[in-house]
C-alpha cells in the first residue's frame, strides 16, 4: 500500500524530471511549517545550486506541472524555493478511506526486523505515581505496539525506580514508625553471619503482616516533605540509601519487601489499562555492573571530583542551554539516578544488543 508522501513523491520527481532535472530532487517531506503547508519539497533549491538557475524559477516550471494533480489544492513557491503542497479534503477522505478498509491500516512491514528496547512508565517503589508516569506509560505502550506491528522485534521494560534516595526516605520513616521493625532491621544489620533462608521467611511473613502499599503511599509524602525540610533527616535517608546499596542485611530485606508489595501493585493496575511489560528490570539488578563502570569512567578520565561527589561534566561547547553535569558518585558513595541509567545502557548492551533504545520519560528528564 503506498501512502500520500510516496505517491506525491512520484508527481513530483515526474514534474523534475519533465522538466530535464533530476528525478531524485523530487523528494517530498511532512512540511516543516504545518500552519502553511501539509508537505514540501526541497528539490529546486539543491537543482539550482548545480544548474547555477535561479531556484524560483525551477520551482515554478515544477509547480506548473503540479497544479493539475487532484491530490492537491494548493502548490505554492515559498522563501528562496521551496514547493510547499497541501493536500485536497478528496484525497484525505480517499486516504483515509483506504487505511480503514486495510487489515494492516496502512502500516507498512519494516524489510529489516530491528531489535527495538521500549523503556517506559519508570514507577518506583513506594512513590506513588503521578500523571508524568501515566502519560508515559499510555504512550510507551502505543509506541511498543506500533513498532512490533511493523514487524520489529521489541522488547518494553518498565525500568523500576528501586534503587535511589527514595528508598532511604522510606525505610527510614517505616523503622520509625513502627519499634518492631527497627528492632529487626537493626538486629539483621549488626549481623556478621548471613541470614538464613529460614530467618528470611519468617522476617518477610512479619513485614508482610506490618507494611502495605498502603502504609507505604501515606509515609512516603510525609518522609519526602520532611526530607525537603530537615536536613538531619534527609542526610539520614541519604546514609540509609548508600547503606542499602551497600547491602546492608536489614535494609536489604525491608527493601525488598517494599519493592514485592509495590510491584504486585502496579502490575495488577498496568494491565487494567492495557500496558503490560515484558521486562520489568529495576535500577538495583544493575548495581553489579556499577563499580567496574566507574572504574572504567575513571581510567578514561572523564570523571570529576566535585564538593566530594565524582561527576562527568556532560555539556559542550555550542550547547544550547547549560547541560547540568551527571552526577555518577555521590558524597555518600551512592549510585545516583543517572548511575543506574548508564550502567543500563551497558546492561542492556549485553544482554539485548538493541539497535535502538526508545525512552519515554517526562520532558523533565529529557537531558537523559
Ligand atoms: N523512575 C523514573 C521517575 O519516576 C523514571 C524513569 C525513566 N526511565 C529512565 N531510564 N530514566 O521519574
Amino acid at each position: 500500500m503506498s501512502d500520500l508522501k510516496r505517491g506525491l513523491s512520484e508527481a513530483v520527481a515526474a514534474a523534475f524530471a519533465a522538466a530535464g532535472l533530476p528525478a531524485e530532487l523530487g523528494r517530498v517531506t511532512p512540511s516543516d511549517r504545518p500552519d502553511l503547508a501539509d508537505f514540501q519539497c526541497n528539490g529546486a533549491l539543491a537543482a539550482a545550486k548545480t544548474a547555477r538557475r535561479d531556484p524560483r524559477e525551477i520551482a515554478a516550471g515544477v509547480t506548473a506541472t503540479l497544479a493539475a494533480d487532484p491530490r492537491l489544492s494548493a502548490v505554492e513557491i515559498a522563501g528562496l524555493g521551496f514547493i510547499n503542497m497541501r493536500v485536497s479534503d478528496t484525497a484525505l477522505s480517499e486516504r483515509a478511506n483506504e487505511i480503514a478498509a486495510d487489515p494492516r491500516l496502512g502500516a507498512s512491514v519494516v524489510e529489516a526486523r530491528r531489535r527495538i528496547l521500549v523503556d517506559y512508565a519508570g514507577p518506583n517503589v513506594a512513590k506513588p505515581m503521578h500523571v508524568g508516569h501515566l502519560r508515559s506509560s499510555i504512550i510507551g505502550e502505543a509506541i511498543k505496539r506500533i513498532y512490533r506491528f511493523r514487524g520489529d522485534l521489541v522488547v518494553g521494560d518498565a525500568h523500576f525506580g528501586d534503587w535511589g534516595y527514595q528508598m532511604g526516605l522510606i525505610i527510614g520513616a517505616v523503622m520509625d514508625e513502627d519499634p518492631f521493625i527497627k528492632a529487626l532491621v537493626e538486629q539483621l544489620n549488626g549481623r556478621n553471619q548471613p541470614v538464613s533462608a529460614e530467618e528470611e521467611k519468617t522476617a518477610f511473613a512479619a513485614l508482610h503482616d506490618r507494611v502495605s502499599l498502603e502504609d507505604l503511599d501515606r509515609l512516603y509524602p510525609l518522609a519526602a516533605a520532611k526530607g525537603k525540610a530537615d536536613i538531619e533527616y534527609r542526610e539520614r535517608a541519604r546514609r540509609m540509601t548508600a547503606e542499602l546499596q551497600a547491602k546492608a542485611p536489614g535494609y536489604h530485606l525491608l527493601w525488598r519487601h517494599f519493592a514485592r508489595v509495590t510491584k504486585v501493585a502496579l502490575e495488577r493496575d498496568f494491565h487494567a489499562l492495557g500496558v503490560d511489560f515484558d521486562l520489568w528490570k529495576g535500577e538495583s539488578d544493575v548495581d553489579d555492573l556499577i563499580a567496574p563502570m566507574v572504574k572504567e569512567l575513571d581510567a578514561k578520565g572523564l570523571l570529576v571530583d566535585d564538593q566530594g561527589a565524582r561527576i562527568i561534566r556532560v555539556a559542550r561547547q555550542g550547547d544550547k542551554r547549560d547541560l547540568p553535569p551527571l552526577l555518577v558518585v555521590s558524597s555518600e558513595g551512592s549510585a545516583m539516578y543517572g548511575t543506574t541509567d548508564l550502567a543500563t545502557v551497558l546492561d542492556r548492551e549485553r544482554s539485548f544488543d538493541p539497535d535502538q533504545v526508545l525512552y519515554v520519560v517526562d520532558q523533565r528528564q529529557a537531558d537523559h
